[in-house]
């Protein structure tokens, strides 16, 4: 809180919960998460399977919709956004390094890469920095194939070096390492700290894997959909 008792939270989430619904079944995934990230914080969401972990970065990425609760980013309640202020925030504000890739299917990696940019006619500029980050990521190699002739860890690397290019003020990551040996784990953290530290990025990711865990960053457990603690 400031000295106006504004919160200085740049992500603040409240009450939050998530339902599913399949025929007459009901299922709580999320059971009233509440968090706040201020800006520049690298935060870690960690848990067992199932938890609902990536289900809270789909929220907190507005894919999806809340059953009750609220979401805010910079000031913006995203529960009160129209689905194209939704997408505006989306292709503008967050990288997302998702599970699913979401990359498309008919471009090569480097077109990948570059095409948040299309729209606004910066790709061509944006050409080199993208070659260099295919490189950074190991996909040197790879710059002309197209996703379907990539393997899985393959395809997140081109989507985390998507998501870096934009230089977005929040990452979104599930599990960026997940399919990665742990030389190549490494090194996609390396870049997300260093995004983190030169750009101020805010970025909140799930792992499995507590070793890339620094003693400064926030760590927001979870458990059958509600965080245990918070540091
Ligand atoms: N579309 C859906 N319909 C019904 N249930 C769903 C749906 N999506 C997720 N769930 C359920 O919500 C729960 C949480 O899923 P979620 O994917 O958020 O878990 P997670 O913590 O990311 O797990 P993991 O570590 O395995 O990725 C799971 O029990 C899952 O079965
Ligand atoms: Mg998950």
């Amino acid at each position: 809180m400031d000295k106006n008792g504004v919160s200085n939270a740049f992500i603040e989430v409240k009450d939050l919960t998530k339902a599913y619904h399949r025929a007459s079944l009901e299922t709580l995934v999320l059971r009233g998460v509440n968090c706040k990230i201020t800006e520049g914080e690298f935060a870690f969401v960690v848990g067992p399977s199932g938890s609902g972990k990536s289900t809270l970065l789909y929220l907190l990425g507005g894919l999806d919709q809340p059953t009750s609760g609220n979401i805010s980013i910079a000031g913006e309640q995203l529960t009160e956004m129209s689905s194209s202020e939704l997408d505006t925030l989306r292709r503008t504000k967050i990288g997302f390094i998702f599970q699913s890739f979401n990359l498309l299917r008919t471009m090569n990696c480097i077109d990948n890469v570059l095409a948040p940019f299309i729209p606004t006619g910066q790709a061509a500029a944006k050409r080199e920095e993208a070659e260099a980050l295919l490189a950074r990521v190991g996909l040197g190699g790879r710059m002309h194939h197209r996703p379907s002739e990539l393997s899985g860890g393959e395809q997140q690397r081109v989507a985390i070096a998507r998501a870096i290019l934009k230089k977005p003020q929040v990452i979104l990551a599930d599990e960026p390492t997940g399919e990665l040996d742990t030389e190549t784990g490494r090194r996609v953290f390396d870049i997300l700290r260093e995004l983190n530290q030169t750009e101020g990025t805010t970025i909140i990711t799930v792992t499995h894997d507590e070793r890339y865990i620094n003693q400064d960053d926030k760590v927001l457990r979870m458990q059958d959909g509600q965080f245990l603690t918070n540091r």
